[in-house]
Formats: structure tokens, C-alpha cells, sequence
């Protein structure tokens, strides 16, 4: 996206905080475009973007170690203003000539780390219409390093026991720096720090809608695929559908979306999906029946990662037969979304461990040699949900629960079968029914069942049964990153163990998952 699409936009520099992120949701929450990029590649983000303003994030490094990392020299020659946090405010500090120290004693890593109070000591433009000189605010630290000495034209602007320059600020030249992290929710004025800083400080109005995204991006897509023709996988979820939406509102029937049934989808899916794109939208949709040779590949398959693996070959392999069906494409639509997006920085330099290969359509575009489409990069996951509905999508579908590539397979330990398929998407089904009866499909982020490879003895009637166990999962979450157990009450999971193994042939036995994330995952494989 350019900035002009954008329009005024804030960068962000990341030293790889954990928090990065939540820099970028608080900017955009004020209305502004915002982007986060590695300290590396900042300066050439300065030239691309033009933003009216600069934020450099927090760090798991310190200043005074040796080889942390340095703001470029050109962020601070570009004459705009910056708010500088935790690492953030002791870089800026130290490279414009102030001195910043380990806060333990004799050189260690000591720190403050947690809920603070400052207070403040004199007025700052980031404090306008907030704060006043004299209160005390709540505010959560975590940093090891601190600033002593700061740079020549800075004076402290708030202060709190461990941080004797909590806020500083040289107003001359807009640079401001925080030792807080106004991002995090436990700084219950951050948000309105932050927009603060973009909105009085940086000049940025906060215009930034959905409705101009939209408008800028099917521009864009029309000039970027010309009289090409673009080819998008839908998965049934949210993004894909979202973004093939977009991609048709640009250039209409140049557009073919594909559905791979691969007999792994949740019950009715197919048929959703099939109703949504041909008669509510009008979209070509070509649905592969795929489900034989996925069982046939998949029978007698139990680890986890070789399941994946064969769905992830098996899917680009029908995929590649349907696009040759169709004469080819040039283009690749995918639902790739910002959070993937986000180049991590690493200090270690070292990759970091795969706990799961994840199935996307990844490995398409060079095997096919198509150029990528992916209109939703610079979202998250939440603002994909307010375009999709500002492109006419009804409220059920947009707020669906994520759901994986890999589809029930990696619900199903052991083998998986069509049967046991069919038997896990009825069990899915009466759960997820009654989840949206008692009106919590909203305040979970995703509920599923899983069917175990164990069969246990129950009594039905007067008979014995001998049937497989349904582990029922719901979990809340912010990004899927990490992962709290939604706490049902026992009534609500009596009512959903009874209905399945009434309804469920071939299920006797109902748990719950109590498992968090970590150490557990989201999904049982
Ligand atoms: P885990 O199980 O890793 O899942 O805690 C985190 C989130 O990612 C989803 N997930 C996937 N999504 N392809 C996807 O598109 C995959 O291979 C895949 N594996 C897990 C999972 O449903 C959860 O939302």
C-alpha cells in the first residue's frame, strides 16, 4: 500500500518487542495507518511511506549491551516527530547524547517490571486533555536498563520511583519518550497517550476507515492485474472469503475462486460457501470434489506433521490440475493477513523451532510461477472482520470462529476416515449449536470437538456399548498466539455430553479440554 492510498501514516520501528503489535492496534484504533518495521529496514520505509511521524518500539536488548540495536541516523534527520517507548526512549536518549545504564546494581540486569504509579511534573503535549501536572496515573513498566542522563534538550515530564525519567520530552523538536509501555492494556490511559501523539503531535487526522481501505484497494488490484487473470483458494473461512470478495468488487469475472473439498471441512460448509459466492455474490466458484484421494492418502496416516504434510502436497496438487482446467492464471489471491506479514527481528539469528507446519497455500506462487494478490496484508485479523461486513457480509459470517487448513483431520488423533470424519462433524455441530443457544459464540475465540482413538465402555439402555470419546475444546485468545480455556459452567457441558451421545452414533464418552495455551496448542495436532 502507499502512503497516498493510506493517506498520512505513522511508522513504527521495531527493536522486537513482544509487544510490538499492539503499538500498531492503539494507531489504527485512532484512525491512522500505521506500519511496523524492523529497525534494519527503517530507513527505506521512511522514504516509501512519507509517514507524518515515527514510534520506536520497545526490546528485549539493552543499551548498553554490546551489538543492541541502533535507530537509524536518518530517523532522526527527517526532522519528524518521534515517541520513543521502554528501548525505544533509552536509544533515542543515548544516541542524541544522553546516558543510559543497567538498573541492577554492579552492572546487572535489574529493571521494573509490572504495574507503576508516576506522577506528573510539568504540562507535555502528550499529556493534553489527559493528564494534569501533579496527578498520579497508573502505568505498567518493563524494562532492566534505564536513562540517567538525558539528551541535551529534553526535561522530564513525569516521574515514578523506578524511573526517575518515566516521561521526558523535547517539545522543540517533537521527540518524546516513555519508559512505560502506553500499548499494553494494564496503561489504562496508553491508548489515549498514543493518540495523542498522532492526532496533536504528528498532525494526523484520523480519517483512516474501511471504507477508504476498500476503496484504495480495489484501485489498486485493478491497476496491479490489469486484464489479468486472478485465481483465489477458498478455505470457507473468514479471510479468503473476504479477500476473494474484494478481489471481485475489482476486476468482476476476472476473478475464479476454488474450493478443494477435501472431505475435511465442518459439517455443511461446503454448501455455505457454495450458496455465499454463487447466489448472494455472483462470484465463479469451481468446487473440487476432492474428498476420495485425500482418504485414500490419508488412510493408515497417524503422526501429526505427516498428516499435514500429505494435505498441505495433496492441496497444491489439486489446486495446480484445477488452474490448468481453467487455462491458467497470473495471479495467486491469498487471505494473508498482517500479523504474518510482520518480519520478526531476531537477535539470535537463529530460526525459531516449528511446533507445527502450518498449511497455507505457501509453495503455490513459485511452483505455478503466478504472481500474489494479497489485499489484506496490512490488516489484522479484527479489521478483516469490519471490511468483510463493510463489503455486505452478514454478522455470523464474519464473526466465525478461525478454523485450520488441515480441517478436522488434525482433530482426529490416529487415523483419519470418512467415517470418522462424518462422526466428528455431527459431534462439532450439536457443540457449536449449543454454544450459539447460550449466546456465547461471540465471547469465544474457537470451540471444536475433537474425536479420540480410544473407545471406552458406557451402558445405553440395557446394552453395553463400546465407542470412541469426544474431547470438547473452546479457548479465548487475542491472536492465537497464546490461549486462556473458556470457563463453561458444568450444566452448559452436562446438556452438550448428553445431546452428542444421544445424537452421535458412535460416540459414549464426552470430556473437557482444560488445557491452556501454552503449554498446550489450540489444536490437538
Ligand atoms: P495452534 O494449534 O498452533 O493453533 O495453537 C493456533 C491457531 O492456528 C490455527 N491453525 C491453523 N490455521 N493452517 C491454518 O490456516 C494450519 O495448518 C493451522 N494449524 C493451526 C488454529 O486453528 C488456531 O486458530
Amino acid at each position: 500500500m502507499t502512503a497516498n492510498a493510506a493517506g498520512d501514516s505513522i511508522l513504527i520501528v521495531d527493536f522486537g518487542s513482544q509487544v510490538t503489535q499492539l503499538i500498531a492496534r492503539r494507531v489504527r484504533e485512532a484512525g491512522v495507518y500505521c506500519e511496523i518495521v524492523p529497525f534494519q529496514s527503517a530507513s527505506a520505509a521512511l522514504d516509501r511511506l512519507a509517514p507524518k511521524g515515527i514510534i520506536l518500539s520497545g526490546s528485549p536488548a539493552g543499551v548498553p549491551e554490546e551489538n543492541s540495536p541502533r535507530a537509524p541516523q536518518a530517523l532522526f534527520d527527517s526532522g519528524l516527530p518521534i515517541l520513543g517507548i521502554c528501548y525505544g526512549q533509552q536509544v533515542m536518549s543515548h544516541q542524541l547524547g544522553g546516558t543510559v545504564e543497567a538498573g541492577g546494581q554492579d552492572g546487572e540486569r535489574g529493571g521494573e517490571f509490572g504495574r507503576a504509579f508516576l506522577t506528573v511534573t510539568e504540562p507535555c503535549a502528550l499529556f493534553d486533555g489527559l493528564w494534569q501536572v501533579g496527578e498520579r496515573h497508573q502505568v505498567w513498566m518493563s524494562h532492566g536498563d534505564k536513562v540517567t542522563a538525558f539528551a541535551p534538550g529534553f526535561r522530564i515530564v513525569a516521574t515514578s520511583d523506578g524511573a526517575p525519567f518515566a516521561v521526558i520530552a523535547d517539545e522543540a523538536r517533537h521527540y518524546y519518550g516513555t519508559q512505560f509501555h502506553p500499548e499494553v492494556v494494564h496503561t489504562p490511559d496508553g491508548a489515549r497517550l498514543l493518540a495523542n501523539f498522532v492526532h496533536r503531535v504528528c498532525g494526523v487526522t484520523g480519517d483512516w476507515s474501511m471504507a477508504g481501505y476498500r476503496e484504495a484497494k480495489v484501485a489498486e488490484i485493478r491497476e496491479a492485474v490489469g486484464d489479468g487473470k486472478v485465481i483465489c483458494g477458498l478455505s470457507g473461512g473468514v479471510d479468503s472469503s473476504v479477500a476473494a470478495i474484494l478481489i471481485h468488487e475489482a476486476i468482476g469475472s476476472q476473478l475464479t475462486c476454488v474450493l478443494v473439498d477435501h472431505g475435511l471441512l465442518r459439517l455443511n460448509e461446503r454448501e455455505q460457501v457454495e450458496s455465499l459466492f454463487r447466489d448472494h455474490y455472483n462470484i465463479p466458484l469451481v468446487v473440487v470434489d476432492a474428498e476420495e484421494r485425500f482418504m485414500a492418502g490419508l488412510a493408515g496416516v497417524t503422526d501429526p506433521e505427516a498428516k499435514r504434510k500429505f494435505i498441505g502436497g495433496e492441496f497444491i496438487a489439486v489446486f495446480e490440475e484445477q488452474a490448468a482446467k481453467l487455462g491458467g492464471a497470473d495471479f495467486l489471491a491469498q487471505g494473508t493477513l498482517y500479523p504474518d506479514v510482520i518480519e520478526s527481528v531476531s537477535f539470535t539469528g537463529g530460526p525459531s523451532a516449528t511446533i507445527k507446519s502450518h498449511h497455507n497455500v505457501g509453495g503455490l506462487p513459485e511452483r505455478m510461477n503466478m504472481k500474489l494478490v494479497e489485499p489484506l496484508r496490512e490488516l489484522f485479523k479484527d479489521e478483516v472482520r469490519v471490511l468483510g461486513k463493510e463489503l455486505g457480509l452478514d454478522e455470523q459470517f464474519v464473526g466465525r470462529h478461525p478454523f485450520p487448513g488441515p480441517g478436522l483431520a488434525i482433530r482426529i488423533p490416529g487415523e483419519v476416515t470418512k467415517e470418522r470424519c462424518d462422526i466428528l462433524r455431527k459431534a462439532d455441530a450439536v457443540y457449536l449449536d449449543e454454544i450459539r443457544n447460550a449466546g456465547l459464540y461471540d465471547a469465544i475465540w474457537q470451540a471444536f470437538a475433537v474425536l479420540l482413538p480410544v473407545r471406552t465402555v458406557g451402558v445405553m439402555g440395557d446394552a453395553r456399548t463400546y465407542d470412541s470419546v469426544c474431547a470438547l475444546r473452546a479457548v479465548t485468545s487475542v491472536d492465537g498466539m497464546t490461549a486462556d480455556v473458556y470457563p463453561f459452567d458444568a450444566a452448559f457441558l452436562s446438556r452438550c455430553a448428553t445431546r452428542i451421545i444421544n445424537e452421535v452414533a458412535g460416540i459414549n464418552r464426552v470430556v473437557y479440554d482444560y488445557t491452556s495455551k501454552p503449554p498446550g496448542t489450540i489444536e490437538w495436532e
